[in-house]
């Protein structure tokens, strides 16, 4: 009936480019206009909400999150379990600001999983087993190549399920695809206008160097960062862009932790290649040091720090990272969130259960049994699950510690956290940014002078994990509403949306790539005549 359904006055309203203060008007969930004011007419049957002249920008793209996977990440394919479901998860997003996830759907090595359409069905079973707060969508994990699956697959992904990413690995066993296999899929994605996402570690290294650290005794969670040095992701990054390089696909490196990583994307970058980074809240917020943060260092409490790649050694490798946020080196500022509970048996405690040498006369087990277990041993960093929670903690932490710093523009911060993993992965202009036509997706923040900062207690947060790596830290803004497609699904510390609000979004293919420039397209320096 009336012209609009909700209306934001007093906004200053960030976008990739630009920050102007006015009011926006929502209409059947889409941005419908941006004026300088409303009339009383316009907007009485409106629910009206006064930003205060606080930030408000699109609601938070969360391009790498795991929810209800499979996480076979350990060398025998063991891995944990995943602690949070869509429910869970989706709700955690919604009260840190972000309104859309991407997730991930993982193809095994098990012969019944070499379809990838069977995959994507399952995994979208699993989000509407429960339903989700937030919009989502996924990328495919593809660990095998068999070419007639991709070449008769991929385009359906494409044009039914609307998935234009996959991702590739370059380490873990149960996954890692050797350079021909990743030229095969690399190949066929690229045929198909989809881009592929690298986790690009050195698999060999990482295995070399784990069976020395292990000769020598040297397995307490805190030898995880030994075992994979910065120089196993520069290795793997460089190898990836000469891969791509080769085939002339657009690649995205997932979560790149460390200076030498950045580097060599953006000597990949100078030269025109269409090569993409992702970095992480952890990677700006804990280093080395944090892997030994309980206790002491071969305490098996700091398996709550592991994720790979691990952080930084120290804090100068994240000045480094900070001017590549700066300087459009990184293009996207994920999560990762890979949730995994500290009071499970199969959660970060399988680092020791799994171990034959912690477990000599010990017994599986769990509750007060298994925390005392836990207390006495060290078990082995090799068999601990790979991840750290913080779909929640994504933007706050970014607001705390690079935007309210001085360190970036809001606008800087939108482009990282919205408006270019929308354009990546084929989201632009319905999600991303603030304009007439797009969904009406915010996040409104509180006025900085009136927000008392508070230091986060795990109990605040609404995953399904036990820990945050970032307890007791200070920070001086949280998300005051996060709305979605125009119905308000968290305000000032209450959930408000409902499971189900959430919707599958299908994706086209990504708006940042232009091609590739004129002279690394010389046949006589890459396959080009491979598309003639
Ligand atoms: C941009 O950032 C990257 C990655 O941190 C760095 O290697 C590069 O030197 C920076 N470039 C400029 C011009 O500052």
């Amino acid at each position: 009936m009336g012209m609009f359904d909700l209306v934001i006055v007093n906004a200053r309203v960030v976008s990739a480019s630009d920050i102007v203060t006015c009011c926006i008007g929502v209409k059947n969930g889409k941005i419908r206009t941006l004026v300088d004011s409303f009339g009383d007419e316009e907007i009485q049957s409106a629910r009206v909400i006064d930003a205060q002249g606080a930030y408000v920008m699109p609601g938070g793209i969360d391009a790498h999150v795991h929810l209800c996977q499979d996480l076979k990440t350990g060398p025998h394919g063991l891995g944990g379990a995943c602690s949070d479901n869509f429910e869970t998860g989706s709700k955690s997003a919604a009260a840190g600001g972000t309104t859309t996830v991407i997730t991930f759907a993982t193809q095994t090595r098990a012969e019944e999983d070499k379809s990838l359409l069977d995959v994507i069905k399952a995994y979208s079973a699993r989000a509407e087993a429960t339903g989700s707060y937030v919009d989502y969508g996924f990328h495919i994990i593809i660990v095998r190549n068999d070419k007639d699956v991709l070449q008769k697959e991929m385009p359906i992904l494409r044009k039914e399920w609307g998935i234009s990413s996959c991702k590739l690995f370059l380490t873990y066993e149960t996954q890692r695809l050797t350079d021909s296999q990743l030229l095969d899929v690399m190949y066929e994605a690229k045929q198909n206008s989809m881009t592929t996402m690298i986790h690009a570690e050195n698999g060999d290294m990482i295995q070399w160097l784990t069976d020395k650290l292990e000769s020598k005794g040297m397995v307490a969670p805190y030898y995880h960062a030994l075992s994979r040095p910065p120089l196993v992701e520069g290795e793997a990054t460089n190898r990836a862009i000469a891969l791509a390089q080769l085939i002339q696909n657009p690649i995205l490196f997932v979560h790149v932790g460390s200076a030498l990583g950045a580097k060599n994307v953006r000597r990949a970058q100078t030269i025109g290649l269409p090569v993409y980074a992702e970095t992480c809240p952890r990677y700006f917020h804990l280093t080395w040091e944090d892997l030994k943060r309980f206790h002491s260092p071969t305490c098996f409490e700091n398996s709550k720090m592991i994720c790979s790649p691990p952080p930084p050694p120290d804090t100068s490798d994240q000045e480094e990272l900070f001017v590549g946020l700066e300087n459009g080196t990184f293009t996207i500022y994920s999560s990762d969130h890979c949730p995994f509970r500290y009071d499970h048996p199969h959660g970060k405690p399988s680092g020791v259960l799994e171990d034959p040498k912690s477990m000599e006369g010990e017994q599986y087990c769990e509750g007060d049994e298994l925390r005392s277990l836990l207390a006495r041993k060290e078990g082995a960093f090799r068999l601990i699950p790979n991840g750290i929670p913080g779909v929640e903690t994504r933007l706050p932490l970014l607001y705390t510690g690079a935007l309210a710093a001085g360190r970036i523009t809001p606008q800087k911060f939108v482009e990282l956290t919205s408006t270019n993993p929308a354009k990546l992965y084929g989201l632009y202009p319905q999600k991303g940014t603030i304009m007439p036509g797009s969904d009406a997706d915010l996040v409104i923040w509180y006025p900085d002078d009136s927000f008392k900062p508070f230091n986060l207690a795990n109990s605040m947060l609404h995953h399904n994990v036990d820990y945050t790596p970032y307890e007791g830290m200070k920070f001086v803004n949280w998300p005051r509403y996060t709305i979605l497609r125009g119905k308000v699904i968290w305000m000032e510390g209450e959930v408000q949306g409902k499971l189900r609000d959430g919707q599958y979004v299908k994706r086209g293919p990504s708006q940042l790539v232009r091609g590739v420039s004129k002279t690394t397209q010389d046949p006589r320096r890459v396959a080009s005549w491979l598309y003639e």
